[in-house]
């Protein structure tokens, strides 16, 4: 389909709640997804959800591959969730690093559920409802929290884990998320 350009922190659309999606396996949504997908892909991502191009509906796309780059890094399933639903599984909070394809060159480190249990939808209607622990349900959580107009940088609790990727990580090449 097409690259679309996403958008940046200080866009508004950005900070709006997104609304559920209703009809599924429809034309309208499979080229929603098309599109992300190419935008994710084109500018490397681990995710996206739809306002980052400026779609105000609850659909994220996320997915990593093992890589040699970035051994440490999990695979994470490809999917597309629909008018997600995330839980908890216990209280543990994980910190990590984390970046956002709407932040270009920064990373800041911000807490999250170290397991969750998170359901929804594919593109068909078909059921997602899956446990994810460490990373993986670490970006589950940063793309579903783009449906409720957070970005990562709400989450930040020392503003001094908070930077540019080449000060914090002088010796990395980083990708954003
Ligand atoms: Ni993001």
């Amino acid at each position: 389909m097409a690259i679309k350009p996403v958008l940046r922190m200080g866009d508004a659309r950005l900070w709006q709640v997104a609304k559920p999606v209703i009809h599924f396996d429809t034309q309208q949504l499979h080229e929603l997804v098309l599109d992300m997908r190419d935008t994710m892909q084109d500018m490397n991502g681990a995710g996206l959800a739809a306002p980052q191009i400026g779609v105000g509906l609850r659909v994220v796309i996320f997915g990593v591959q093992h890589n040699s780059r970035y051994p440490d890094a999990e695979a994470v399933p490809e999917t597309v969730l629909v008018n997600p639903f995330i839980t908890s599984l216990g209280d543990a909070l994980e910190e990590d690093w984390e970046g956002c394809l709407s932040v270009p060159g920064l990373r800041g480190l911000v807490p999250r559920f170290a397991h969750i249990r998170y359901q929804g939808l594919d593109e068909y209607g078909a059921l997602i409802d899956r446990t994810a622990s460490g990373f993986h349900a670490r970006v589950v959580q940063h793309e579903c929290d783009h449906l409720d107009g957070i970005l990562y940088p709400m989450r930040i609790q020392d503003m001094t884990k908070f930077g540019y990727n080449e000060e914090l990580f002088p010796d990395q090449e980083m990708q954003d998320e």
